[in-house]
């Protein structure tokens, strides 16, 4: 709490010192001279702000390092790259499969429902596990496999559904097709040189460290 202080703080500088100056195009002179978010009370700022540095870092960050350990464990799959680069699309999909970042979200039943034979009363709350759907063996075959030719990749699961379906979605997917393409066109090999430290966490599926070489062939 007390770091979650000193970040508002830090953010209500910004903001501030952008609000005496004239709009520019940057995302907290945007934010701050905008009509719906220029006024927040400070724990909505705060919340909006957070969701914007975990949402759009903490998940990007660690599609990127699960795909340094999909292409160590399926060495194959980079030489598919090479030898088609117009699969960075469909391999950023499924890397955000494979890896899913954001392992979960919470919901409310409005209404009594029925999913897959289990009875949801409305007001119980429910766990929607995208990191499980996302190895549905019934939609993904050989699902625990990572494969940048899988046909409905982009079926996954991972960026949630419905109104609150991640809004950064397509900025994530040209990101790590960004990186992808790189890797490719630079001809590169991002090669762990040790095993990688995980984030003890049961929402963010990632990484503390992933420690890598880069080679060039
Ligand atoms: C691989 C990358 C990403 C994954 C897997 C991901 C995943 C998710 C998930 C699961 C949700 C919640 C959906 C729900 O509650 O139904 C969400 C919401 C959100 N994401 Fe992402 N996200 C990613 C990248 C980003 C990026 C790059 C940004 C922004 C720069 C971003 C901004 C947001 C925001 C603002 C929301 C809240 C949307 C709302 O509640 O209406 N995300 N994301």
């Amino acid at each position: 709490m007390k770091q979650l202080g000193e970040m508002l703080q830090r953010f209500d500088r910004e903001l501030e010192a952008r609000r005496v100056l004239p709009p520019s195009d940057d995302l907290l002179s945007r934010m701050v001279h905008s009509e719906a978010m220029g006024q927040l009370p400070p724990l909505e700022r705060l919340a909006n702000i957070a969701l914007l540095i975990v949402a759009g870092n903490d998940t990007t960050r660690n599609s990127i390092s699960g795909l340094v350990e999909a292409l160590h464990l399926y060495p194959e799959e980079l030489e598919k790259l090479r030898a088609d680069p117009t699969l960075s699309t469909n391999a950023s999909q499924e890397i955000i499969r494979w890896q899913s970042p954001v392992t979960h979200m919470r919901r409310t039943a409005t209404a009594d429902v029925e999913v897959g034979g289990q009875l949801i009363r409305q007001g119980e709350k429910i766990v929607m596990w995208y990191i499980s759907g996302n190895r549905d063996e019934s939609v993904f075959p050989n699902a625990e496999r990572f494969d940048v030719t899988r046909e409905n990749a982009r079926r996954h699961i991972a960026f949630g559904h419905g109104i609150h379906r991640c809004v950064g979605a397509r900025l994530a997917e040209v990101q790590i097709a960004a990186v992808i393409d790189e890797i490719v066109s630079r001809r590169l090999r991002v090669v762990p040189v040790g095993a990688p430290e995980r984030l003890a966490s049961p929402f963010l599926h990632g990484f503390n460290a992933m420690p890598v070489r880069l080679e060039q062939d």
